[in-house]
């Protein structure tokens, strides 16, 4: 007879099978969950008589002295117990006898790691959140700090219109946003009970989950229990989720890679962000920003690796969805150290407004303005837009810019370029008259900073 299987067992697994089988090695870390969740399951048990109450308080105490074990550090994890639910089961056992062989009554380990993620999950999804917010403070603060800075904006990488900073990093907070807003409604659907279902078509013991929902703070049950037992959606919500937090920190990282070469020098990271080279003494490295970015890698890879683990599967319960847990806690525990990494990095990055505003003279970042106010003139803007195109040409030919142009050059151009268009070939002026909700105005970035703090201390 086999240790572990039991009755229908004459031998135990061979050791390929233990290697295979082995999940403990990392869902232990679940370990504490998978004890809450047991204990909320003994109360129900008890309560319902399916227990009897004496057995439920030696399982509690059983249970407890195994948590303090799992805290303390003395549980040996055994891979031939296969995984973090045996393993308990058996320190409880070893503990409390007997009482601890009824724990299992009506549940079994398929509903119990779906619970156990499902806790896990939802924990973590409050400690991203918080991450998240803290990386939108040190942009904000950011942009407070340097609202009145100018640098160029960019399409395809090359000059296209001036913009305020402040505007540029809170297009990241933006992002940012939505992302919480992702996994907050995520946490809705991670939020209900699997508990129950057993190993798919629930049980004959009279139960009652919402007992155990109400304990464990679910917003509710699993209305199917093969469905309870089968699906790993929300892991993997949680992991696209991760995916796109990770690529927008990766394009936030990129931007300050670029603007901290010499060639850019709008930005210096602070040395407690940045690294050194083994062989040339004068580098200072931007690797956290290339790490993040590299990162974003491995969190698209766990969710490839779930969606790829998750697609051929027959209902309900397969062993194949062991294999969703390494990816989970990978994205997790990746996703966590960017955020933090990115929040640090952020706070301190120094801005230099003088290399970003001389950046913003470069390009003609103007034109669009020019263009704008001969369309004022009943010019169309196709018109319009040639015409300033060969002004340009012509100054790139003079090696001159926007802003050197006397009127009389302008009107050479267009006759119905007055007295007030030369007033327009200012990067304030360009940026003041964007005065639109979402637009690059002063008042508006004001408006929409104060609005992404408020944002901030409501969440
Ligand atoms: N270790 C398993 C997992 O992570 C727990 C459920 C095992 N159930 C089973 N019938 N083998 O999926």
């Amino acid at each position: 007879m086999s240790k572990l299987w039991g009755g229908r067992f004459e031998s135990d697994p061979d050791e390929l099978v233990v290697a295979l089988g082995d999940s403990v090695r990392f869902d232990s870390r679940l370990a504490l969950w998978d004890i809450r969740g047991s204990e909320a399951h003994a109360r129900m048990l008890g309560r319902q008589g399916i227990l009897e109450q004496s057995e439920v308080e030696r399982i509690l105490e059983g249970l407890a002295a195994v948590r303090a074990d799992v805290e303390a550090g003395r549980v040996q994890w055994d891979p031939r117990l296969e995984d973090v639910h045996t393993n308990i089961e058996h320190a409880l056992v070893q503990r409390i006898g007997d009482a601890g062989k009824r724990l299992h009554t009506g549940r079994s380990r398929n509903d119990q790691i779906a619970l156990d993620t499902r806790l896990w999950t939802r924990e973590q999804i409050d400690v991203v959140n918080g991450l998240l917010r803290d990386v939108q403070a040190a942009l904000i603060d950011a942009a407070e700090a340097n609202f009145h800075v100018i640098l160029p904006g960019c399409t395809h990488l090359q000059h296209a219109q001036p913009v305020l900073l402040a505007h540029h990093l809170l297009a990241y907070v933006e992002m940012l946003q939505r992302d919480g807003e992702r996994f907050r409604s995520l946490r809705r659907r991670v939020n209900r009970l699997p508990l129950g279902a057993a190993a798919l078509a629930g049980t004959s013991y009279p139960i009652d989950p919402q007992q155990v929902a109400d304990e464990l703070g679910f917003e509710g049950l699993c209305a199917n229990s093969m469905d309870a037992v089968s699906d790993r959606d929300y892991v993997i919500e949680f992991c696209s989720a991760a995916a796109l937090v990770m690529m927008h920190l990766s394009r936030f990282c990129e931007e300050l890679i670029l603007w901290s070469t010499p060639e850019y020098g709008f930005v210096e990271i602070g040395d407690a962000f940045t690294t050194g080279s083994s062989i040339m003494p004068q580098k200072k490295n931007p690797d956290v920003a290339e790490l993040v970015r590299g990162k974003s890698g491995r969190v698209y890879g766990d969710l490839m690796a779930l969606l790829t683990v998750m697609k051929g599967l027959p209902l309900a319960y397969n062993r194949d969805m062991q294999e969703d847990k390494e990816p989970l806690f990978d994205a997790a525990d990746t996703l966590r150290l960017c955020l933090a990494a990115v929040a640090g990095m952020t706070r301190a990055v120094a801005f230099r407004a003088d290399r970003m505003m001389e950046a913003a003279g470069e390009g003609f970042l103007e034109a669009t303005e020019l263009a704008d106010y001969l369309v004022t003139k009943g010019v169309p803007f196709r018109e319009a837009h040639g015409v300033v195109g060969r002004i340009v040409l012509h100054l790139c030919k003079k090696g001159r810019k926007l802003p050197d142009l006397t009127l009389e050059e302008l009107r050479g151009f267009s006759s119905e370029f007055g007295d007030d268009a030369l007033a327009l070939l200012d990067l304030r002026a360009v940026i003041e008259r964007r005065n639109h909700p979402g637009g690059v105005a002063p008042d508006r970035v004001a408006q929409a900073l104060q609005a992404a703090r408020e944002r901030l201390e409501e969440a």
